[in-house]
């Protein structure tokens, strides 16, 4: 039987992948760092993520990978390792990398990092298939503790709109691109199943949890405040945010894609769904 290659098991994405090909009855070999706290499920091998180890990619037909990287030096080695083994590569970008574009065109240094390891792949001589999800809907836990301590979310640009995607969603487009034939050589654009602005996913998310929940807007000035003062948010992360925010909303609307309902057969989840699956992360009962 081939073994699937999980990489960054812990993580929002690749947990939901390395689960449900364990549950489907697939060898699962999945990497984390520290593998002994990795929580997956008892018949998943959990190792480190040095796939140049001994035994490492042994049996492995496909990897899904995701780059938990901040720059795109691991990439090369990285590719090399999987090339030597492994036939197809599932691999998640993001940072809003431009199909066909060239690393250095792109937009800004996350994006010049995704599209890097894209083109690697590319032109490793492995099948590939590239998964380009929008915003996931666990950036939202970022609210978590302002909703905790209140019915009011603090921000800048809750006009904005966004297609937010459950994890789980894009976890299914993986498996299926892992384990069918014909996902090779495509690149999916995966989006949740509606345009919401910020502000409305306050709302929903209170709906869910039983509270009436609204936005107050920040200035910017504020907002860079807040998020320099908050413990969780990385500080080498908050300009990147507030210009990424800032180029969203001089773009065009975003649009939901078919790409989940189309390869998965099931329509992709809501917000609202999903913040009834989270309810407890925000300080409400979980349904
Ligand atoms: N958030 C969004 O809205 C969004 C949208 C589109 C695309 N993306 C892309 O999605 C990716 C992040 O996915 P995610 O949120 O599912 O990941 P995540 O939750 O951040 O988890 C990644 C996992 O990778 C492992 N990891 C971290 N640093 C590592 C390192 N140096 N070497 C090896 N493993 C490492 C960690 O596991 P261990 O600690 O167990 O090793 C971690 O659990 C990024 O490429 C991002 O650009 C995000």
């Amino acid at each position: 039987m081939s073994t699937y290659l999980v990489f960054g098991a812990t993580g929002n994405v690749s947990r939901r992948v390395a689960e449900r090909l364990a549950w489907s009855g697939a060898a699962v070999r999945a990497t984390s760092r520290t593998p002994e706290g990795a929580k997956l499920p008892r018949s998943v091998e959990v190792i480190t993520p040095d796939l140049d180890a001994p035994g490492a990619l042994d049996d492995v037909d496909a990897a899904f990978l995701m780059w938990p990287f901040h720059s795109a030096e691991p990439a090369r080695p990285i590719v090399d390792a999987l090339k030597r083994r492994v036939r197809h590569v599932v691999f998640m970008t993001g940072g809003g990398a431009l199909p066909g574009v060239a690393p250095k065109e792109q937009p800004n240094p996350v994006a010049r990092w995704h599209a890097t390891v894209e083109r690697l792949i590319e032109q490793s001589g492995m099948e590939w298939t590239v998964l380009s999800p929008s915003t996931f809907m666990t950036n939202t836990l970022w609210w978590s503790d302002q909703i905790k301590a209140g019915d009011i979310v603090r921000g800048s640009f809750g006009s904005l709109a966004m297609t937010p995607i459950h994890e789980d969603d894009i976890a299914a487009v993986a498996v299926h691109a892992l384990t069918e034939p014909g996902h090779e050589g495509r690149r999916y654009t995966l989006t949740g199943p509606e345009v919401l602005p910020q502000a409305e996913q306050v709302r929903l998310i209170g709906e869910a949890i039983g509270r009436p929940l609204r936005w107050q807007e920040l200035t910017l000035e504020q907002e860079r405040a807040r998020l320099l003062a908050d413990p969780d948010f990385p500080d080498g992360f908050v300009e990147e945010l507030l210009a990424g925010y800032a180029k969203m909303a001089a773009a065009p609307l975003p649009e939901v894609t078919s790409a989940i309902p189309d390869i998965t057969g099931a329509p992709a989840t809501t917000l609202s769904a999903w913040a009834a699956e989270h309810a407890a992360n925000f300080g409400g009962e979980q349904r």
